[in-house]
């Protein structure tokens, strides 16, 4: 089946670029944070079902922490790579930056980490593809994002699954 032909990080790699605005705007006239947060999902959710071929949902978003403000003028820059697969859910690691257009430079804002899971046609949880590591930082990727995986299924555990 061709949805589930093992791909590689890069093949699926995504980098969405948005030019900051004034309606992006807090009130203190940097970007504000839920537009950010926005962004990574959307860019996490399209690297997710280009390496699925499927619909994905989000079912987790680690912990995100603004390091540096967005500043309008800027471009935001998200850039997100599968890191690690499981039966039917992805992670996703989306790197987001902020730049200059006119003079190129860069600041790194902040990074997260992201899980979806690709849905059937029943709407159910299905199989996703295997992931192919081309490289040490691929290989790198999967073993920090299999921990974190780890860590969150724990985490579930032990707080129990809301009631559907
Ligand atoms: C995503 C959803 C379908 C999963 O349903 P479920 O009954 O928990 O299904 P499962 O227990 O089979 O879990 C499916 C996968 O998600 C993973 N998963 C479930 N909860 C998780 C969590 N808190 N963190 C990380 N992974 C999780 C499971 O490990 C499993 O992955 P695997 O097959 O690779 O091991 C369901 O939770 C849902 O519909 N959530 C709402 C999604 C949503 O509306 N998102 C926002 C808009 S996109």
């Amino acid at each position: 089946m061709t949805a589930l032909m093992p791909k590689t990080p890069e093949s699926t790699r995504v980098t969405l670029h948005q030019l900051m605005l004034p309606e992006h705007a807090n009130a203190l006239g940097n970007v504000h944070g839920g537009l950010i947060m926005k962004m990574v999902d959307e860019a996490g959710a399209i690297a997710a079902m280009r390496h699925a071929q499927r619909q994905c949902v989000t079912v987790a978003i680690d912990s995100m922490t603004f390091r540096e403000p967005v500043h309008l003028g800027e471009l935001l820059v998200c850039d997100a790579r599968v890191t690690y697969v499981g039966r039917t859910s992805i992670e996703v690691t989306v790197h987001v930056h902020a730049e200059n257009p006119i003079t190129a430079v860069t600041t790194h804002t902040n990074s997260a980490h992201l899980v979806y899971v690709a849905l059937g046609d029943d709407g159910r949880p299905c199989e996703v593809p295997r992931l192919v590591l081309e490289t040490d930082e691929d290989r790198r990727a999967w073993e920090e994002g299999e921990l974190r995986q780890k860590e969150r299924l724990a985490r579930r555990a032990r707080e129990g699954r809301p009631r559907t």
